[in-house]
C-alpha cells in the first residue's frame, strides 16, 4: 500500500536545484517530455530505451522514489532521461524551471491522485491556476495527455482545462501517436493494474492554441 503524500505541506515549498538542458540529456535539441507524477519512473524508463528522438523529465513528489529511480537511471547507460523531486504546482511555479516550460512537446498526467474528499481538492495537481500558469507558458502546439480511472476526477480536469480558452480538445480518432512522446502506446503502472482489474480509463488530449 503506497503512502500518500500531502502536496500542501510546507516540506515541499523549496523547489531543488533544476540543472541546464545540457546537464541533464545527451542531446539537449531533442523534443521534450514531461510525466508529472511519475512515481518509481518505470513507465519513462520503458519509453527513454525505446525513443532515443525524444528526452523525457519525470516530476515526483515521493523522494524516495525519485531517489531509486536516480540510482536506477545512474547505472543504466540512458541519456535522455532525469527525474525532478518536489510538488509539480511548485515547480510549475518556480521562475528556474520557466524554460523547461517553455520548450516542452507535451506532458502527460497518467492516473494523478484522485484526493476523493471535496475538502481534499486542493491537492489535486490540476487547479486552475496551474492551468492557467500553463497556458501562458507552453508554446502553441503543445499537448497535454490526461488518463484516470476516476470518472469524477477526469470529469473535474477536462472541465477545469477545458475552461481556459487557451487549451483545446483532439479528438483521439484524429491524433497521430507515431508522432508523439509514446508511438508505441506503452501503459502505466496504474494503466496496467487498471486493465487487469477491467477498470474504465478515461483520456484526453488538449492542445495549446
Ligand atoms: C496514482 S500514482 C500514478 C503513477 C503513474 N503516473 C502511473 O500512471 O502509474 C500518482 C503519482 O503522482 C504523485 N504525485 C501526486 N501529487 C503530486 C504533485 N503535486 N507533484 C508531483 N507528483 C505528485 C504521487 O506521489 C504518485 O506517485
Amino acid at each position: 500500500m503506497r503512502q500518500h503524500v500531502n502536496p500542501l505541506n510546507s516540506n515541499f515549498n523549496q523547489v531543488e536545484k533544476i540543472p541546464s538542458f545540457s546537464q541533464m540529456f545527451n542531446d539537449s535539441k531533442l523534443n521534450l517530455h514531461l510525466d508529472i507524477g511519475c512515481a518509481d519512473g518505470e513507465f519513462l524508463f520503458d519509453l527513454a530505451l525505446v525513443n532515443t528522438s525524444w528526452n523525457y523529465l519525470g516530476i515526483e513528489i515521493r523522494e524516495k522514489l525519485v531517489k531509486n529511480a536516480r540510482l536506477k537511471l545512474g547505472k543504466s547507460e540512458i541519456k535522455n532521461l532525469y527525474f525532478v523531486f518536489g510538488n509539480a504546482n511548485n515547480f510549475l511555479n518556480d521562475v528556474q524551471s520557466e524554460f523547461i516550460f517553455k520548450n516542452l512537446k507535451s506532458i502527460s498526467l497518467n492516473f494523478p491522485d484522485p484526493w476523493f474528499k471535496k475538502r481534499h481538492y486542493k491537492r489535486r495537481v490540476i487547479q486552475p491556476e496551474f492551468i492557467n500558469i500553463l497556458s501562458n507558458l507552453l508554446q502553441e502546439g503543445t499537448l497535454i495527455f490526461t488518463k484516470t480511472d476516476v470518472k469524477d476526477l477526469f470529469d473535474y480536469m477536462d472541465c477545469t482545462i477545458s475552461s481556459n480558452f487557451y487549451f483545446k480538445k483532439i479528438d483521439k480518432k484524429d491524433f497521430n501517436y507515431s508522432e508523439s512522446f509514446n508511438p508505441n502506446k506503452v501503459k502505466t503502472n496504474r494503466e496496467k493494474y487498471a486493465i487487469l482489474n477491467q477498470l474504465d480509463i478515461f483520456e484526453r488530449i488538449y492542445i495549446k492554441i
